[in-house]
Order: structure tokens, then C-alpha cells, then sequence
């Protein structure tokens, strides 16, 4: 049996793989946007569909980064909205757990696992910095080498509030006047070093009990955390090569914690371009890199790294002499620690550019990109399945360039093919998100005294 592909859609909002320039670019506000590629993802079976957390608008030289598409809405209001008018697609929301408390997140995720029968998805992120803790919480920020404890600690409170209710605790006696077969409905405490909370959980066991829970983060801590307890990562290594030592890292890592590899999925975000001929789709992805990164954005990608005003360069000329300045505080605001090491990455960027004659905007075109499947549908489903059989990954997150409609074509032209090789459902089977995904059962307390 080969493996069954994960798929799941990605509604990008604020990025530069979102091209809002092309005329064919609709609102990414209105919900009619988002039901348009929940719906499309739905109708291609997908597993879930996914949006990503940013609670500030990004900055650059103290400027609104107006150039990733400015503004996003709240992702628990949209997800709550979306489960009113899908049936079966999962609704993974992208929710960090350095500015949040677990009781309120726990109610909200556990009301979305009810309001949509078991369809929900929580994305565990720390965040990248402070400048988001700006609004939030005491100014600022919690040292880095907590908020892994922090997000450890939450994941685990989160998980006990959702088993504080017993599984069946509702008997309905009008008779004996008893509603309730159970003394201490919701009762949990809680007393660790992130969080000190007892009192009544408000909200019964929902469908899934434990909403699927992914992560993303990319260090040591964030893999091992990953390895400890998520169900799926949302992950960069979208290459072959990259894929394969990420996906072997991590599903070595799981025997530790007791668990088996299938437990974790891998899932790393990808784009695709379609064309009728391998050499169409070449020319449309060519296109689409250069809507992509504007001569502005490649100014603006490239200060990122140089953390330097290069607002005088000629994006068709060399790029910067002089190394990145790693020790002034970051020009862009919002979206730091993109690079491990600004001047080791600095050096291979130039040394690229000469090797292959590259202008800043070239150069910034061919370092910035995703992991893209380009080619006729059967190249693409070719591409993708063997990325999967070769265990570079279970699945894509894929990121459409186009919303709300960059969806329908990969689902009318490349899914049917999948379906053909036996590598993606023809149907759901399931009602859950666990269950597209699967996955066991939640492994709750009970379960575990009972073995
Ligand atoms: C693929 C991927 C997607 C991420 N998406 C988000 C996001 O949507 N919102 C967010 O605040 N942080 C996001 N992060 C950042 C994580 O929150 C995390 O803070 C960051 O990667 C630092 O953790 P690390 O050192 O373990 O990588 C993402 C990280 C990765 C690798």
C-alpha cells in the first residue's frame, strides 16, 4: 500500500507569496474570500484548511511592510465561521502561547471542536518576538528559553481542561431531577511554574477531545516539543533532499517519548504552478516570482537580512558590499530571526549572484522562494507522491499565490490524478479531522491507566 498523501490548503493573507497586484487577486478580509478556498478544499477532500497568526502589522525603517498584504482578521471568528459552511474539511488555526492564557484558548478551541464536529486544529507557535508582545502583555516579551517551557506547560493544561469532563456524563433524569451523573463536572488544578489555575472547566468533552494539534518551529527545542506530543508539523524543509533529513530527525526522535512515527506527521508548506506544458508552467512560475518580488519587495527582503537601509540600491544592480548589521536592533519589525547567521547567509548570497551574474531582484527570486511543484498536472502529482513515498513528507500545506481562486485549478486538474495513483481518498471516511488525518484516538488519561 503506498502512503496516502496529506493535503491541506493554506490561506496565505499576509506574505509575499501572495501576489495582490494580478487583476485576478480578490479581498483577503472578506469572508466570502475564505469560504471560497475552504470550499474549493472541501470540494478536492483536502484535510484541513490552515491560516496563519500575525498580530501585528510588520514594519520596516519604522514603516507599515505594506507590501505583504496588510491586515488580517481574527483567525477563531473566521475558523468558527468557516465550520457553519463546510461539512468535513479540518480548521487549523495558528494560535502561539507566549501571549495567551490556556483556559481561555482551551474553551475557544474546544467550542470550534463542537461547533464543527470535530474539526478542529491548533498550530502551536512561540512567535519570533517581541515587538508582537507589544500588544499584549506587560510590553514585551518572555525569554526565549522559557517560551518553550511556557508553550509545554500550556499545551499540557490545555489538554487536561479538555479531559475535565468525563466522556458520557449526561443522563437527563426529569423524573429524579438529576441533569448531570457526575459530582465535579469541569474540575481541574493545575498548580506548575507557567500556570497556577483550578476551578470548572465550561465546556464538555468535545468530539475529538484533543483538537489536532500541529506545530511549527524549527529549533531543537521546538522539534523535541513536537516529538513530545503534536500530531503533525507544519514545516519550511519543503526541498527532497532537506525534507528527508528533517522528516528522519524528527521521526527518530519519537521512540523516546514512547510514541511510534506515525503518530507525527510531516507537513511542509509548498506552492505549485500548473501548465498545460512543462514549459508553459516554467514561463507562468518565472511570471509569478517576478509579481512576487517586486524591485520594492526585493529591496525590502533584502534589507531583512542586511538589517541596513538599502532603500538607495538598484534592485537590478550588485548587491551590498558591506556585511549585515548584526549589531543594531532589527529594521524589520514583526517578522526577526529569519536568520540564524545575516553574514554567513550574506556571503553565499554574493557569491551566488557572482557565480550565476544575479542582480539584487534576481538574486532575491532565486533565494527566497518555497519548495514549488511546477509542471503539467501529471508532473506535479508525479512530483508530490514521490516526494511522500520517499518520506520527504506525509503531505503539503500548500500556499496558493492567488486569492481566493488560487486553489481550483489544482484541485480540478492535479487531485483527480492523485486519486488515480491510489495516493488520495476518493471520499471522506471520516467525520473528524483525526480520523482524515489518520491518527489514533486522543490518548487521554483514561485511556493511558488503561493501557
Ligand atoms: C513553518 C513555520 C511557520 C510559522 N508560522 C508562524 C505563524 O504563523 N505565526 C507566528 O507567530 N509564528 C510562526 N512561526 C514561528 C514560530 O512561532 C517560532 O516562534 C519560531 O519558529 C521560533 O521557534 P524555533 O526557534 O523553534 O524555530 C512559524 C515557524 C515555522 C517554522
Amino acid at each position: 500500500m503506498p502512503k496516502q498523501i496529506i493535503l491541506a490548503a493554506h490561506f496565505p493573507g499576509v506574505n509575499n507569496t501572495t501576489v495582490w497586484s494580478d487583476p485576478a487577486s480578490g479581498s483577503h478580509i472578506d469572508f466570502a474570500s475564505f469560504v471560497h478556498l475552504a470550499r474549493t478544499a472541501e470540494r478536492g477532500l483536502f484535510d484541513f484548511f490552515f491560516l496563519a497568526e500575525g498580530l501585528r502589522l510588520r514594519e520596516q525603517r519604522g514603516r507599515i511592510h505594506d507590501l505583504d498584504v496588510v491586515g488580517r482578521p481574527d483567525t477563531l471568528t473566521v475558523l468558527a465561521a468557516l465550520a457553519a459552511v463546510t461539512t468535513h474539511l479540518g480548521l487549523a488555526g495558528t494560535l502561539n502561547t507566549t501571549f495567551r492564557e490556556p483556559y481561555e484558548l482551551a474553551r475557544q478551541l474546544a467550542t470550534l471542536d463542537h461547533l464543527s464536529g470535530g474539526r478542529a486544529a491548533w498550530n502551536v507557535v512561540t512567535t519570533s518576538d517581541a515587538f508582537t508582545g507589544e500588544n499584549f502583555r506587560r510590553g514585551g516579551y518572555l525569554d526565549r528559553s522559557l517560551r518553550y517551557e511556557r508553550a509545554a506547560e500550556f499545551v499540557r493544561t490545555a489538554r487536561e481542561l479538555w479531559e475535565s469532563w468525563p466522556a458520557d456524563p449526561f443522563v437527563g433524569d426529569r423524573d429524579g431531577g438529576r441533569y448531570l451523573d457526575v459530582a465535579d463536572p469541569g474540575g481541574f488544578a493545575h498548580h506548575g511554574e507557567q500556570f497556577d489555575i483550578a476551578g470548572h472547566f465550561t465546556v464538555p468533552r468535545t468530539p475529538q477531545v484533543h483538537p489536532v494539534i500541529l506545530q511549527a518551529g524549527d529549533s531543537p527545542d521546538g522539534r523535541e516539543f513536537a516529538a513530545a506530543g503534536a500530531d503533525a508539523i507544519f514545516s519550511r524543509h519543503g526541498t527532497l533532499a532537506d525534507g528527508q533529513e528533517f522528516y528522519r530527525d524528527v521521526k527518530a526522535r519519537l521512540a523516546r517519548h514512547g510514541r511510534h512515527p506515525d503518530d507525527l506527521k510531516i507537513i511542509p508548506g509548498v506552492t505549485f504552478v500548473l501548465g498545460d506544458t512543462d514549459a508553459e508552467a516554467q514561463e507562468r512560475a518565472h511570471h509569478i516570482r517576478r509579481q512576487q518580488v517586486s524591485p520594492q519587495t526585493a529591496i525590502l527582503l533584502l534589507e531583512q537580512l542586511w538589517n541596513r537601509d538599502l532603500s538607495g540600491l538598484d534592485p537590478d544592480g550588485p548587491l551590498p558590499a558591506v556585511d549585515p548589521d548584526v549589531s543594531a536592533d532589527a529594521i524589520s519589525r514583526g517578522r526577526a530571526g529569519m536568520y540564524a547567521d545575516p553574514v554567513a547567509t550574506a556571503r553565499q548570497w554574493r557569491a551566488l549572484a557572482e557565480e550565476k551574474g544575479l542582480g539584487v531582484r534576481d538574486l532575491v527570486i532565486e533565494v527566497t522562494g518555497r519548495q514549488s511543484f511546477v509542471g503539467t498536472p501529471g508532473r506535479v502529482a508525479e512530483q508530490m507522491n514521490h516526494f511522500v513515498q520517499s518520506d520527504a513528507a506525509d503531505g503539503f500545506i500548500l500556499v496558493p499565490h492567488l486569492t481566493p481562486g488560487g486553489l481550483d485549478e489544482f484541485v480540478d486538474r492535479v487531485v483527480p490524478l492523485l486519486q488515480e495513483r491510489g495516493v488520495f481518498r476518493t471520499r471522506y471516511t471520516g467525520t473528524t479531522l483525526r480520523e482524515h488525518l489518520g491518527l489514533r484516538p486522543a490518548r487521554t488519561r483514561e485511556a493511558a491507566v488503561a493501557g
